[in-house]
Parts: structure tokens; sequence; C-alpha cells
């Protein structure tokens, strides 16, 4: 697990965007975890910038969203459907065939659509980079405190914390949807590299327990423990519960020096 600290949102996204765009550069095809959030709209600027100036091409990339809100269209403006097109599709070129996001509309066989999903993850290759933001709960997608740590992508039922983050995006009097399809964490780690970022206070309680607690369904991050090549990317408001930032500081001075790669 490597942990990088920033001092701000925008230090992250800068450097978010550029782990992306290097693993693009790396590999035109790249099969990319795409996440939604508030802290992902900076990120995507970036990425759309980068895309403008000329220096990144999507047009070979295949793109794999989390999760979906059930219950809402595509079109909703609270879709992660309408969030991706808003925020990265629309001013990039991603050939559309390529995008992969759950479909909130689903009905009925719930258990079929979430295993077609998978087979679609599974038929690009497997995910190389999954990008993750987390829930003040700890939540990675829309897998909730208790979630299994095998699960795969599948119907599930969002708790209080969530619905109540989630509510004032939501016209006054709409009632912000219960339930949502989401990877399971089980297929969250089984993506090649993942890149979790975390800006703000709210996040700090939790982004120590991920890192430095017990591996645990109550904490659904701290399942990252158990990946291979995680990085954490943090600022200072959301690391101030870290206990050990002075041994994080100098793995990334020696990672810079040794094994730069791993930072491009
Ligand atoms: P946020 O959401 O980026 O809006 O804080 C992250 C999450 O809940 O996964």
């Amino acid at each position: 697990m490597l942990v990088i600290l920033k001092r701000d949102a925008a230090e992250i996204s800068r450097q978010a965007a550029q782990l992306v765009a290097s693993a693009i550069r790396r590999k035109p095809a790249l099969a990319l975890g795409l996440a939604t959030g508030g802290t992902m709209v900076a990120v995507y600027q970036e990425l759309v910038r980068l895309h403008k100036a000329g220096s990144l091409d999507f047009s070979r990339v295949v793109t794999f969203n989390l999760d979906e809100y059930l219950g809402l269209p595509a079109a909703h403006p609270q879709s992660f459907h309408h969030f991706m097109q808003q925020n990265l599709f629309a001013h990039v070129n991603i050939n559309p065939h390529n995008v992969h996001i759950p479909d909130g509309t689903v009905r009925g066989d719930y258990d079929h659509y979430c295993k077609s999903y998978e087979d679609a993850i599974c038929q690009a290759g497997g995910i190389d980079l999954q990008l993750l933001g987390i829930g003040r709960n700890g939540h990675i997608g829309f897998n909730e405190p208790t979630s299994s740590l095998g699960s795969r992508t599948r119907l599930k039922v969002l708790n209080q914390e969530t619905i109540d983050d989630n509510a004032k995006f939501f016209a006054p009097g709409e009632e912000s949807p219960r339930c949502a399809i989401t990877m399971g964490i089980g297929s969250i780690l089984e993506a090649r590299k993942i890149l979790l970022l975390a800006t703000g206070a709210s996040k700090a309680a939790a982004v120590a327990k991920s890192i430095e607690g017990p591996v645990t369904s109550a904490v659904p991050a701290s399942a990252l423990q158990l990946h291979p090549e995680v990085t954490f990317v943090i600022d200072d408001p959301a690391a101030a519960q870290l206990t050990q930032r002075d041994y994080y500081l100098r793995v990334l001075q020696m990672t810079a020096l040794l094994t730069p790669d791993r930072l491009s």
C-alpha cells in the first residue's frame, strides 16, 4: 500500500489525473474503473484538460463505473450516467460502445443483470486501474458497512448515512434512492491497481480506519489492505487521524528513489 499525502483537493486531483493519464499512455486500451461523487469532479476536469491539450487519447479506453442508483434512468440529473456524461464523457473522445455503467432501470432478475455486468468486465480482460472515493462510513462504491468482503456486483440497500449524504443533491420533496446496483468488494479487489482518493475532514475517521485499522466488513475500504497494489491519495484534512504519517512520507521518498514508476 502506498499513501500519498497532499496539501489539498486541487493537488489530489492533479496527482490522480496524472496517474490515470500515465496508465492510459502506457496502455491505450486501458480498462478503467470509474467512480462518481464530489471528489471525482476535479479529477475529471483535469483529465478533460489533458485531453483538450492534445496529450490524452480516450479512443481505445474501456470504462466500467462502480455503481448506479436503482430507479434512476440515465437522463435523470442525479443519475451516475448523467454525472459521467456531464463531467467526463461529453468532453473526451471516448467510444460510447466502450462505456459501461450499471443500469439503474433494470427490473426483475437483478442477479442475472449483475452477472452480465461482471461478465463484461471479464470480457474486457479485467479492470486495469480502479478509481475509488470513500464514504464517511468507509464505503467504496455502494458497498455499505457489513458488505461481504467477497461480494460481487449486486443490488444493495443503502444505509441512512449514505441516503442523508446524497439527499442534498435531489430536489426538495424528491425522495432520494434507497438502493443501488454496485460492484462488490470482491469485484473491486480484482482490479490490477486501485487508486483511492479522499479529501476533507469528514473523511478523516474512515481513512484512518481503512489504512491503519483492522480489515473488517464494518469499514469496507479496509478490505483494500488485502490488495497488492493500492494507492491512497489523501489531503491533509482527510489524513488528520493517521498515526503513521512520517512513515508514509519516508516510504514515498524511497519509492521516488527506488521505483519511481509506481508514482507516475
Ligand atoms: P464524495 O463521495 O466524493 O462525494 O465524497 C465519495 C463516496 O461516497 O464514495
